[in-house]
Parts: C-alpha cells; structure tokens; sequence
C-alpha cells in the first residue's frame, strides 16, 4: 500500500510520518512530497526508513500532482493554507480516484468544499474523503463525539478549547491564519449562527495542569462546521482558545481591538496595503528576528507541555443535566499528525466505510477506540500526553 503526503516535510506532518515508521503500517510505500525537494531528501535521509522516499510537486500544478498521486491508494494533505490549497487538490484527487484524508483547520476551505459540486463526486467516485483529522478539529471533536456516546441523550453546548505556546512547531502559514482566525469568528448561539471578531467577549476557563485558569476567547475554527455534521441540530456550538504566554494573548489582542486584522485596502504612498497585511508583515519580521530553536533545543522544549486543550458538552441524559469536560496536555504536532496517520491507514484498511467528503466527527464510527489508539501511540513515540475527564450530574425537577 502507498501513501502520498503532500506537504510531507511540514512542521506537523513529520511527526505523523514518524509515528507510521515506529508502529509499523499497512503502509509498505510512504511518498514525502512538497515543493523543495532537497529538503525532502535531506528529511528521509534523517528518517532512515526503507519506505520513505521523497519526490518534489508543487500541488497548484494539477497535472504534475496527478503523475504523483495515480498510482498510490492513500493521499494525505498536509499542506496549508488550505482555504488556498485544498479545493484544487481534493478535486485532483477524485479525478485520480484515490482516498483523501488532511487535518484541515480552516472554516473557509470546509465551506468551499461542502457548498461545491466535490462530495457528489467523491461519492460517485466511491471514493471516502475525511476533512479535519489533526488535533482540533480531529482528536478534540472525536473525544466530544465519544462522551456524547458515552453520556448522553442529547446536547444542548459543545465548546472547544485550545491554548498553545506561541513557540510551537508552526510553518509560515500559521500566523496569516490567526489573523483570519482572530477577524472571523463564527458561533452558534440559540440555533442561530453569528460571526464576529475576537476579543470582544472573554471567559475565564481552567485548562488544567500546567496552564491553569486562562482568559479565553471565540476563534474562527471549523468545529462550528464540522461538530453539528455529527450532532445536527445543537443549538450552541463555539471554539474558545488562548495563548501562552498571556503576553502573546494580549499581543493578538490589541491587534484585533485596533482594527489590524481588517483586510480592507488602504492607500499608502500609492501601494494597497490593508491593515492586515501591515500587522503580517510586522508578526513575521518578529518571528525572523528571533532565533530558531536547534533541533536539539525543539525536542528539550516538547519534553514538556506546550499545548492544552478541551471539549466542554452538556446536555441530559436519562431526564438529568450532565456536564462533561474532556482536558487534553500535551504538544501540537504530534496530537495533528498521528490522528490523520491512524487515519489513513484506517482508509487503506476499508475500515473507514463511509463514501463521499465527510467531516472526522463523520468518518470515525468507534470514537472511543480512535481517541484510545491515539492516546497510545503519542505516549508510544515518547511524548507526554494526558486527557482528563470530569463528569457533573444535576437534578433537573
Ligand atoms: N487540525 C489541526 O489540529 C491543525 C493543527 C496545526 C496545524 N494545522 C494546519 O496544518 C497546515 C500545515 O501546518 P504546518 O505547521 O505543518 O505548516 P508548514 O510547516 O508550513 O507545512 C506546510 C507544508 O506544505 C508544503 N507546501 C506548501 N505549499 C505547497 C505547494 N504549493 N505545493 C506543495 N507543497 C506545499 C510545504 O513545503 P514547501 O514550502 O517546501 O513546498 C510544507 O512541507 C496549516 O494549514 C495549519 O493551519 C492543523
């Protein structure tokens, strides 16, 4: 079995490629693809694995990712940013005719895709295409779907919550992301969907063990899309997050409460700036400026926690208010990358039987075993990771 990961040498993807190494797979071909292929090289060269080779695509070239992915039977997309990118390669892929799974975390790419003529198609094709099997949405909302197993008769809230150190692994796409992610803000609030910029309501929410209590605030993230797909009907649904350390928290703060996250273009000296791109260009000429972790510094630095996160539900079962909070420490990349391995090796085994673009929450029918498989092979590769759960009961008279 074959497997093409586009965007394979990204700075979440390798720690899934590691993982499919360490556990052995029904993967015996795994194709590392992006567009620098030395880097590749260089990357499997460290890996030493006899099924690791690198190849060289740049995905926007339509024909040259179909010679790639004809002939393997999975293809992964780790590429990003996908509101960009996803579209044309997902519609590539049906027409080579191959199962798909990424870890997209972009409501725009979620919207464009489901409001198109491509989930027809992939299930025409009989083709299972899984969207959002990373960390949040994935694991996190895959843990929400097994609780609502677990717990209950029905749902009334399901909050999601992340919190990350600001020195996380994160390719350069991430901070144009957060800027997105910061201005646009869907929730859905008494069945009914709103949309506004962070920052302008916060909550208190204890991450646990080691962030504790954190001022949290509404994000634009898919779980809005992607949870009601497996919930319909739930009437409130939002995605909370923060940062760490607060300063970086209040820095995306002041950004947003200043009007840098518009998008509207102004005229400077002559040039179409917008805002938003000012405040990018600024983030960016920061990150530069500081050095980069060694790769030494980068595995003392995940030793310890460097991303919380946690699904919040309630609702009632057998007539009783429950609710339920699922907290999750650990670090970002592998809880992205090892979801959407386990994943695709699920597609190669048929053990994803759905046909057609679905949501993670959609794809994985046994929640619990996904969520403890997962749990298992992160401690497995040597990263400390924890979930905890808490469950209240009330009374309802
Ligand atoms: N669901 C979740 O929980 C979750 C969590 C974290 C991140 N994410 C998402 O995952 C995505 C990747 O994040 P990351 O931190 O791994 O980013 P990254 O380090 O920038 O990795 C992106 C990879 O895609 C490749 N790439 C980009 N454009 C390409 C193109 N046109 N053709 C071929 N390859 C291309 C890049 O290689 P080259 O530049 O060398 O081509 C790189 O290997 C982001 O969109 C992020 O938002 C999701």
């Amino acid at each position: 079995m074959k497997l093409v990961v586009l965007g394979g040498a990204g700075s979440q993807a390798l720690y899934g490629i590691r993982d499919l190494i360490n556990h052995g797979s029904i993967f015996d071909e795994v194709i590392i693809s992006s567009r620098n292929l030395e880097k590749n090289k260089k990357i499997v060269e460290g890996l030493n694995s006899p099924i690791v080779k690198a190849a060289q695509v740049d995905v926007s070239d339509e024909n040259a990712l179909y010679e790639l992915i004809k002939d393997c039977d999975v293809v992964a997309n780790c590429t990003g940013p996908y509101h960009i990118l996803a579209y044309k390669i997902i519609e590539t892929t049906i027409k080579a005719g191959k199962h798909y799974i990424d870890f997209c975390d972009d409501i725009e790419a979620f919207h464009k895709i489901f409001e198109s003529d491509l989930p027809k198609k992939a299930q025409e094709k009989g083709l299972s295409m899984v969207m959002g099997l990373g960390a949040s949405p994935g694991f996190l909302s895959v843990l929400a779907c097994s609780a609502e197993q677990r717990y209950f008769d029905s749902l009334k809230e399901a909050i999601f919550y992340f919190a990350c150190d600001e020195q996380e692994p994160g390719g350069p796409a991430v901070l144009g992301h957060m800027l997105e992610c910061v201005h646009n803000a869907p929730y859905i609030r008494n069945g009914e969907k709103f949309n506004e910029p962070s920052f302008r309501e916060e909550w208190d929410f204890d991450f646990g063990e080691p962030y504790g209590v954190r001022k949290v605030t509404r994000i634009g993230h898919p779980e809005v899309f992607t949870f009601p797909k497996y919930a319909p009907g739930i009437p409130n649904v939002s995605v909370r997050f923060s940062l760490e350390p607060a300063s970086a928290y209040q820095g995306f703060k002041d950004l947003s409460l200043a009007g840098l996250t518009s998008t509207h273009q102004l005229n400077i000296n002559g040039n179409p700036v917008s805002p938003r791109d000012f405040a990018l260009a600024v983030l960016i000429a920061q990150k530069a400026s500081r050095p980069e972790m060694t790769e030494a510094e980068l595995q003392e630095f995940l030793k310890g926690v460097t991303a919380c996160a946690a699904a919040e539900l309630h609702g009632e079962k057998d007539g009783k208010g429950m609710s339920y909070v699922g907290r999750v420490a650990g670090n970002m990349a592998p809880l992205t990358a090892i979801p959407l391995i386990i994943g695709a090796e699920m597609l190669a085994k048929g053990e994803i039987t759905k046909k057609g673009i679905m949501v993670a929450e959609e794809a994985i029918e046994d929640a619990d075993k996904f969520v403890k498989e997962t749990v298992k092979r992160i401690r497995d590769d040597g990263f400390g990771f924890t979930v905890n759960e808490e469950l209240t009961v009330k009374e309802v008279y």
